[in-house]
């Protein structure tokens, strides 16, 4: 992808190379550690094992990282759409999905997330498609509040309950004609 600058030309948004995968992992599990203390007694750790195997081995996703001075300040990974077989109930979401979106705690509130959406969805709208999908929590209030002025409302479709019985919920924005 062409890597895209923001005002300041010095946050670029690119493809993550194979060698920054666990420099992506550590900034993802740091992000999450501020939820860590909500989640039922164990949901943590499991989540932290969830997000290493999601990032190092599941295929034909595109994991983007935002640089901010030559620094990994942010990261999200891009889904296809997807059938997920949850045993008693199948999941399938016909659009792109963002997940892990994940800012340095100290780099945080400086345009660093939005800019990682922005192109997500400028990614996933030039390919065509008609919207894009995420799934977040009510623990996550910064990103849900940031969804939801960016346009994104709810898509129940795609809820599950996740590690310690968490709610995780779907969330989509369908683009403008
Ligand atoms: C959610 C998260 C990615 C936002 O990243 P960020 O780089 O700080 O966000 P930005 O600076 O781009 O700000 C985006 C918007 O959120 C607002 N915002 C950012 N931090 C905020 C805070 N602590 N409190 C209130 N609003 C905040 C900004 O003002 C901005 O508002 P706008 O949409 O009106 O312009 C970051 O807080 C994070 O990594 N959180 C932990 C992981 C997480 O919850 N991920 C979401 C997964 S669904």
């Amino acid at each position: 992808m062409q890597e895209t600058k923001s005002a300041q030309q010095k946050l670029t948004v690119r493809l993550a190379t194979e060698q920054e995968i666990p420099q992506m992992i550590r900034l993802i599990v740091e992000a999450n550690k501020e939820y860590a203390s909500l989640m039922p007694d164990g949901a943590f750790e499991a989540y932290k094992i969830s997000i290493e195997q999601t990032i190092r081995d599941e295929e034909e996703v595109e994991r983007y990282v935002a640089i901010d001075d030559g620094q990994i300040a942010g990261a999200v990974i891009l889904f296809h759409p997807y059938t997920l077989n949850l045993g008693d109930r199948i999941i399938i979401n016909p659009f792109s999905e963002m997940r892990l979106l994940a800012v340095d705690p100290e780099r945080r509130n400086s345009g660093v997330g939005a800019l990682l959406i922005d192109e997500c969805e400028r990614i996933v709208q030039g390919r065509g498609e008609q919207a894009i999908t995420l799934h977040t929590t009510d623990l996550m209030k910064t990103a849900k509040a940031m969804y939801e002025r960016r346009g994104y409302r709810r898509y129940p479709d795609i809820d599950f309950n996740g590690l310690g019985g968490v709610e995780i919920v779907g969330f989509i924005k369908e683009f403008q004609r």
